[in-house]
C-alpha cells in the first residue's frame, strides 16, 4: 500500500514500513525505514534541522540549517553541499558536474509510486514498487535529457538510500571466485565507503550484487536484518558509506567503472531495477522475503512454484569423451534409478573434442552422433527421460566456421579466456544467428530443458556503453529464445555461478549454483546464495568421490543431504556404481520425490548451532520439515548434539525420524576386524566385495514430542567414539549428516 499526503510519503508492506517526504526546497528526505508502523508519526521520526553546523554548506541563506551533508536522503546530487558518494554523475548540458533534482510531482498507480524530479532541462524519475506480501520494495531511475545540448552519464544508480547508523551495522557481501562462490564475509561498517562491485561484465563470482546490513546482535531468527539486490546480470556496484554524523549511504546499480552514456535531447536512460527487503526476525526473516519474492515475482511465470526434474548430466562423467552408446547407457541407468531428465552437456557439436574448437557452430558432431541429434534425443525420450542440452551461445573460438565467416562478431581484442573470445551481443546481426542457431536445435531435439552457459570474463571492450549493452543484448536474445518457448526450463550458468542474479533469474528458473560439488565447499555456496536466493533456484548435483577439485572423500549420503535442499540432480559415472550405491541412489531419489516441494519451495532456513563442526539448515513446509545437520571434521567424545526445530506448533506433537541411510563396510578400514570372528585384510577383496554388495544401516533415530520441546532441542544420540558400536549409535565421522523428518502425530 502506499499513502501519499502533504506529510510525506508512506510505503507499507506487511511487516516494513518506509517513509519519505519532500523537503521546503524540493528535495526528498528519508524519514523511516524498518519494521511496520501502523500510524507512523513523521515529524517524530525525522531528523531534526534546529543548530547550524560547522563546517557545512548551506543550500540556501535564507536558512543555514538546511545543509544537505547532513540529511538523510533519497537522492542527492553533486555540488550543493553533500559531501557523500552521490547516485548520479552526469555532465549536464552547462558541460559542470552539479545536478541538483527538485521534486515536481508524483503519481501512484496500484503498488507503484512515481515521483518527478527536474534540474532545468533533464528531468529524473524515481520509481518505486511495493510488494506487500514478500515485503520487498524495488526502486529503479530514469532520466531523460529535453536540452538541445547532451549529457553525458557517467553513474546512474538505481537506488540511493540514507538510513541512520543507530548501531553500527554488520555489512555482509558474497564474495569468491570460480568454484568458491557466495562465501559469507560480515565487516563492521567502518566511516568511509565500502564498495561491492563486479567489472568483469556479469554480476561474477567476486562479488555478488546482493548484499545485507544487520543490528549487531541480530541472529539465525531474531534481530534487523535488512537486505538489498540488483535486477541485473552485468556489471554492478553498491556503495555503504558512513558519515561522521552517523549516517549510512547506501547506492546500487550499474558499475560506474568505464561507462559513458551520452544522451541526446529527447532521449532516456533507464536503470536496471534494485530490490530491498527488512525483517526484525533475523537473517531468516530477511531471506524469506527475498525468497518470496523471487518464487512469486521473478522467476518465469511457467515455472513459478513447479517442481523441478531431478536431472543427469553428462558433464563430469564425460566431459568431451562420449559415443552416443556410452550416453544411452548412462541414460538407461539414470532412468532407473529414478532420474527424470537427461542433460547433454558440452561437445556435441562439430569440432568440439576439447574446450579449443567449435563454440559458435550449430552443427551436431558426426562421429558422435552419426545418424544425428534429434535422433538420439528421441532415443532419451524412449527411455523415459526428457530430453536436455547444453549451448554457450555468447561465446566463439577462433577455431570455428562462424569465427572463419565472420571475425566481425567476436568483440576485438587479442585476450582469450578458456581458449574464447566474447561474441559482441550488442551486434544485432549475432543476435539474430544466436536466436536462430539455438531455437532450432531446441525445437528439432524437441528439448525440454536448456543449459545456457558463459565461460569466460570480458577483457577489452570498444567503448563506455558496451557493458550495458551487451547485456541489454543478452537479456534480447533470452527473451526471443525462451518466451515463445515457456515449457522449455532454462538453467543458467557461467563457469557455475558466475552469473547467479535477479537479472538471470527472469529468464531461466534456475541456475548452475558452482562447478564445485564437493558437498563440504556446498554447505557454504549453497548456504551463502540462501541468504538471496530459494533454494529452487540452485542446481545442486551429487557427483564422485575422492572429488574432482577437492580430493575430498565424502559419505554418498552427505553428497546427497546437502543436494537435495536445492534442484537435484547427479552428475557422476553411473557404470562404476556399486550394487549398494545404487540401491542407495534410488532411495534418494524416492526421498527427494516424496519430499521435492519441501526442498525447493519451503521455508529454508540456517540455524545458529552452539559448535563451530556443524551446519544446521531446515526446509520446512505446512506438513514436513526437514532439518539436515552436517558435521564437518570429526572431533572426538564431543558432548551432545542438539536438534533444533523451529517455527512448530507449541500445542502439537510431532514424529522425528532420521532418513535411513547406509554406512560402507570400506569407511572402517582395518577396524572391521573387531567385529569379524576372522582378521581380515582390510584393502583385500572380501572387504571390497563385501563393500559392493553390502552396507550397513546407520543408526535411525525416532521420537515422538511436543512442538515446544523440539524447539527446545532434542539431544540426539551419541557418537562413535571408538569403544562401542550400536546401531544406536550415530557414525558420522569426517563430514557425515542425517537427514531428520518432522511431521505431525
Ligand atoms: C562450464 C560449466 C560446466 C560444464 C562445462 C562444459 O565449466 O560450468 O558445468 O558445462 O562448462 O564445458
Amino acid at each position: 500500500m502506499i499513502l501519499a499526503s502533504e506529510k510525506g510519503f508512506i510505503l507499507q508492506t506487511c511487516d516494513t514500513t518506509y517513509i519519505f517526504r519532500t523537503t521546503p526546497y524540493g528535495h526528498l528526505e528519508h524519514i523511516y525505514y524498518g519494521q511496520c508502523l501502523k500510524s507512523p508519526d513523521i515529524e517524530a521520526l525525522s531528523h531534526k534541522r534546529t543548530a547550524q553546523a560547522g563546517s557545512t554548506v548551506a543550500y540556501t541563506q535564507d536558512d543555514l540549517n538546511y545543509s544537505l551533508d547532513r540529511i538523510p536522503m533519497e537522492w542527492s546530487g553533486i555540488g550543493k553541499g553533500d559531501y557523500r558518494h552521490s547516485p548520479a554523475e552526469i555532465k549536464m548540458p552547462d558541460g559542470s558536474f552539479v545536478s541538483d533534482f527538485i521534486y515536481q510531482s508524483h503519481e501512484i498507480n496500484e503498488n507503484t509510486l512515481t515521483i518527478h524530479l527536474n534540474d532545468n532541462n533533464v528531468q529524473l524519475i524515481l520509481t518505486y514498487t511495493v510488494y506487500e506480501t514478500a515485503n520487498v520494495i524495488t526502486r529503479r531511475a530514469q532520466l531523460t535529457n529535453n536540452d538541445s545540448r547532451p549529457i553525458t552519464i557517467r553513474r546512474l544508480a538505481s537506488l540511493m538510500l540514507d538510513m541512520a547508523a543507530k548501531e553500527i551495522y554488520i555489512l555482509t557481501t558474497f564474495d569468491g571466485d570460480w568454484t568458491k562462490e557466495a562465501h559469507r564475509h560480515d565487516r563492521p561498517l567502518q566511516y568511509g565507503m565500502f564498495i561491492n562491485e563486479s567489472r568483469t561484465g556479469a554480476s561474477s563470482n567476486k562479488h555478488n550484487p546482493g548484499f545485507l546490513l544487520a543490528e549487531p546482535d541480530a541472529a539465525a531468527c531474531r534481530g534487523s536484518v535488512y537486505g538489498f539486490n540488483l535486477i541485473y546480470s552485468g556489471n554492478h556496484m553498491s556503495y555503504i558509506e558512513r558519515n561522521s554524523h552517523e549516517l549510512v549511504r547506501i547506492g546500487i546499480g550499474i558499475s560506474p567503472h568505464c561507462f559513458e552514456w551520452e544522451l541526446k535531447q529527447g532521449e532516456t536512460f533507464q536503470t536496471p531495477e534494485a530490490v530491498m527487503t527488512y525483517s526484525n526476525q533475523g537473517y531468516n526473516g530477511m531471506s524469506r522475503n527475498f525468497h518470496n519474492f523471487i518464487n512469486n515475482h521473478i522467476i518465469p511465470e511457467a515455472w513459478r512454484m513447479k517442481p523441478r526434474p531431478i536431472k543427469y548430466n553428462s558433464w563430469e562423467p564425460c566431459f568431451f569423451k562420449f559415443t552416443e552408446s556410452k550416453l544411452v547407457r548412462l541414460a538407461r541407468q539414470a532412468k532407473k534409478l529414478g532420474m527424470e531428465l537427461f542433460v547433454l552437456d558440452d561437445g556435441w557439436f562439430k569440432g568440439r573434442d576439447n574446450d579449443s574448437a567449435g563454440l559458435g557452430d550449430y552443427e551436431v558432431n558426426k562421429k558422435k552422433f552419426p545418424r544425428g541429434l534429434a535422433r538420439f534425443a528421441n532415443k532419451i525420450r524412449k527411455i523415459g527421460l526428457d530430453f536436455g542440452i547444453w549451448f554457450e551461445p555468447e561465446m566463439v573460438n577462433p577455431d570455428s566456421d562462424l569465427y572463419r565467416a565472420h571475425p566481425e562478431y567476436a568483440v576485438q581484442g587479442a585476450t582469450m579466456g578458456r581458449n574464447q573470445l566474447v561474441l559482441d551481443l550488442t551486434n544485432p546481426d549475432v543476435r539474430d544467428y544466436i536466436v536462430d542457431s539455438v531455437s532450432r536445435i531446441i525445437d528439432e531435439t524437441d528439448a525440454a530443458y536448456v543449459k545456457w552457459d558463459m565461460n569466460r570474463h570480458i577483457s577489452e571492450f570498444p567503448n563506455g556503453r558496451f557493458f550495458h549493452e551487451y547485456i541489454l543484448g543478452l537479456y534480447d536474445v533470452l527473451e526471443r529464445i525462451f518466451t515463445p518457448r515457456p515449457h522449455v526450463l532454462l538453467e543458467s550458468c557461467s563457469s557455475g555461478g558466475n552469473r547467479f542474479d535477479l537479472g538471470m533469474l527472469r529468464y531461466s528458473p534456475q541456475i548452475w549454483t558452482s562447478d564445485n560439488t564437493d558437498p563440504v565447499c556446498r554447505l557454504e555456496i549453497q548456504g551463502g546464495l540462501s541468504y538471496l536466493y530459494p533454494p529452487s533456484t540452485m542446481g545442486a548435483h551429487v557427483s564422485d568421490a575422492p572429488h574432482q577439485q577437492t580430493l575430498r572423500e565424502t559419505p554418498l549420503s552427505t553428497r546427497f543431504n546437502v543436494a537435495c535442499y536445492g534442484v537435484l540432480g547427479y552428475e557422476m559415472d553411473l557404470r562404476h556404481l556399486s550394487p549398494v550405491e545404487r540401491k542407495e541412489i534410488k532411495s534418494q531419489i524416492e526421498f527427494y520425490k516424496q519430499h521435492r516441494m519441501t526442498f525447493q519451495y519451503g521455508n529454508f532456513k540456517r540455524q545458529d548451532t552452539p559448535k563451530d563442526n556443524k551446519t544446521l539448515w531446515v526446509s520446512q513446509d505446512k506438513n514436513t520439515t526437514i532439518a539436515g545437520l552436517f558435521q564437518g571434521t570429526a572431533k572426538v567424545s564431543e558432548g551432545a548434539d542438539t536438534l533444533r526445530i523451529p517455527n512448530l506448533d507449541h500445542t502439537k506433537r510431532y514424529k522425528v525420524k532420521t532418513r535411513p541411510q547406509r554406512l560402507y563396510i570400506k569407511r572402517f578400514g582395518g577396524l572391521v576386524k573387531h567385529i569379524m570372528p576372522i582378521a581380515l585384510n582390510p584393502s583385500g577383496l572380501i572387504l571390497l566385495l563385501a563393500n559392493r554388495y553390502h552396507a550397513l544401516i546407520d543408526c535411525v533415530e525416532e521420537y515422538e514430542c511436543g512442538g515446544d520441546t523440539l524447539e527446545a532441542g532434542v539431544l540426539l544420540n551419541n557418537q562413535f567414539n571408538g569403544t562401542h558400536y550400536n546401531n544406536k549409535t550415530r557414525l558420522l565421522g569426517d563430514y557425515g549428516s542425517n537427514l531428520y523428518v518432522v511431521t505431525p502425530s
